[in-house]
């Protein structure tokens, strides 16, 4: 079995961690709370520019299956003037995190709760093919109160989820800015992200009330390049490129919104390992988080192809 095991998680700045593990578990279904810890963090060193201080809350859906295997981490950064705003002018595609997808049990019930919860209302539901599979979906996207786009869908043509009522099932996948499909789906087929659910080259209209001025021209806007490779385990990864490409939209490491993620693996030091006999500069030695009553988690950061901010994560909960 190979030692990466799909998407682990995706991390978000929040600007109140309480209101936020509310907020998720209430309405978004991640109920159960793996660790709430508050520490220096000399693992994102390198992408924040210091160690920083932080809030960190590892939160699970207890209804997720194997089609929303991913988890949210809570950042929030403590030190400074706490966490940056979303990145001006992110509309999406830029490189950095732009998204977390939940798979969802009900789009339009799971949509409609979250608009009623006072979540901003950013794409109504709608059904979909993507191609070349044809495989079907329903879709729909709300913000969370701290400018995270949350993606719902049902991949009908997929995977039906266990039997029970319209709810959020855990993380689907993770969309990210990249600049050069063909450098990045061989990077993440290295990590084990092999099997592509979909590929499409068009402009994703709905998505147009994104992209404002000044940051675009919204009579000239960029075509969208998106793929979706799939792990055997864990969650999928959504790279995207858009051409002309967007400006930068990683923003400071914890700023609000989605902004990193992690990759499970089995044996992180066995990973990181094999990550840097294929050149790949990992930022270690992974820092390990004492969580108490025999369990830790451990991770570290390495360098993806566009600077995404990413980790190798082993956790024993
Ligand atoms: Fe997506």
């Amino acid at each position: 079995m190979s030692l990466f095991q799909g998407v682990d998680h995706v991390g978000v700045g929040v600007g109140d961690v309480d209101e936020a593990i509310a907020f998720y578990g209430r309405h978004v279904g991640f109920d159960r709370v793996l660790f709430d810890v508050t520490a220096e963090l000399p693992a994102v060193e390198a992408f924040a520019g210091r160690a920083p201080r932080a809030r960190v809350a590892m939160l699970e859906s207890s209804g997720a299956t194997p089609i929303g295997p991913g988890r949210v981490k809570l950042v929030q950064v403590l030190d400074g003037d706490g966490p940056a705003p979303v990145p001006a002018g992110q509309a999406w595609g830029e490189v950095g995190v732009c998204e977390i997808c939940l798979h969802v049990r009900g789009v339009a019930e799971v949509h409609a709760s979250l608009v009623a919860a006072g979540c901003a209302d950013l794409m109504p539901p709608m059904t979909a093919e993507v191609p070349p599979t044809g495989i079907s979906l329903d879709i729909a996207y709300v913000a969370d109160p701290w400018g995270t786009k949350l993606e719902m869908i049902e991949w009908t043509g997929l995977w039906r989820s266990l039997p029970g009522p319209a709810r959020a099932e855990g993380v689907n996948h993770v969309a990210f800015g990249v600049t050069d499909m063909g450098r990045s789906r061989a990077f993440y087929e290295r990590l084990g992200f092999t099997a592509l659910l979909f590929e499409s080259f068009d402009f994703f209209d709905p998505m147009a009330p994104w992209f404002e001025e000044p940051w675009y021209d919204p009579a000239r806007l960029p075509t969208q390049h998106m793929t979706m490779p799939m792990p055997a385990q864990g969650a999928a990864i959504e790279p995207v490129v858009l051409d002309p490409p967007g400006h930068d939209c990683r923003g400071e490491w914890g700023h609000l919104g989605p902004m990193d993620f992690g990759i499970r693996t089995s044996n992180i030091d066995a990973a990181a390992a094999e990550l840097r006999a294929d050149g790949v500069e990992v930022y270690g030695p992974p820092q390990a988080i004492d969580l108490g009553g025999g369990r830790e988690w451990r991770s570290v950061a390495f360098v993806e192809p566009d600077g995404n901010y990413i980790s190798l994560v082993e956790a024993r909960y």
